[in-house]
């Protein structure tokens, strides 16, 4: 695929062959982090950050990946209370005129399409930070990099997705980034919160409801909490909140050399007691989440 000048809003977008080349970029990028925290590649650039739904780590990680390739970032903390929007401009507006004084926009919405109705507007690259329960390229790009860095592969593997696969983005574009490998599906998932066939059917997969059936032939875990913002109501939200929860006990069951990767937040879905246990990699993966959006910046911009 090409980076160069594309809006990046699917995971549909990728082939292995670019993953592959980002992932080395990223590799590149982990380096110049460690030796001299900051480079000039973009300097001159300008990034901004349109993010219509709560988010920590996601903005943070762009913001911070900007910086350290010597860009600047222009953003607006409340764009859902404060932004033109609230004059009823339209996103495709709101991307047009953003897009006439920056380089690259970076932007999450609540309902799906929404990042989509941005960059049609845009004349400069849009970047899917994460879109309603659609989904959320990059949190993708970073999981497999992971993956790719812990495991020093991504063929061969058995990779079990746990929890809302139906409303998490992150699945969703974890699903379709992993398809392009030799990869063995194993989804858990309570039956009313499963993987959308849109999605399932792209892969050959074990669909069930039993976790602890499954976690021991799982080279990774993938965790992810239950959407509760995607629920209309709160006792249907209820019923599922606690369907899995994974626990020092739980984790006994596990291989030995397996990696346990969340996007966060979490929930209760990861019991705090797992976070000592060295196969846990949620939190190096918010640290190659900056490493893989500066590549991401980087070969779309350069
Ligand atoms: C995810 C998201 O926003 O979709 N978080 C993230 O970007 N790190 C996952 C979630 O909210 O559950």
């Amino acid at each position: 695929m090409e980076f160069k000048g594309q809006h990046i809003l699917t995971s549909k977008q990728f082939d292995k062959a670019s993953l592959l080349e980002l992932f080395k970029t990223a590799a590149d990028m982990e380096s110049i982090i460690a030796k001299v925290g900051q480079t000039d590649l973009l300097k001159g650039k300008v990034m901004a950050s349109l993010f219509f739904e709560p988010s920590t780590r996601t903005r943070f990680s762009f913001e911070t990946a900007m910086h350290r390739l010597g860009g600047s970032v222009v953003m607006n903390f409340d764009m859902i209370n404060s932004s033109s929007l609230t004059k009823l401009e339209t996103l495709y507006d709101t991307g047009k005129v953003v897009s006439q004084m920056v380089d690259v926009i970076v932007a999450r919405h609540v309902e799906k399409g929404g990042v989509v109705s941005i960059a049609d507007g845009s004349d400069v690259p849009v970047i899917n930070a994460g879109d309603g329960p659609g989904e959320h390229p990059t949190q993708g790009l970073l999981d497999l990099y992971t993956i790719w860095k812990e495991k020093g592969r991504l063929d061969g593997l058995t990779v079990g997705m746990v929890g809302d696969l139906k409303y998490g983005r992150v699945p969703h574009s974890q699903l379709q980034l992993l398809s392009h490998f030799d990869v063995k599906f194993v989804l858990i998932s309570p039956e009313a919160l499963k993987m959308p066939s849109e999605f399932s059917e792209m892969v050959e997969a074990l669909e069930s409801e039993d976790f602890e059936a499954h976690i021991g032939d799982m080279d990774v875990i993938s965790m992810t909490r239950v959407q509760k913002e995607r629920f209309d109501d709160a006792e249907e939200y209820n019923k599922y909140a606690d369907a899995y929860i994974l626990d020092a006990e739980l984790m006994k069951k596990a291989k030995s050399d397996a990696i346990v990767l969340h996007p966060l937040p979490r929930v209760k879905e990861i019991a705090q007691d797992v976070d000592d246990d060295e196969r846990a990699k949620y939190f190096d993966q918010v640290k190659n989440g900056v490493a893989v959006r500066m590549a991401l910046l980087l070969k779309v911009l350069s």
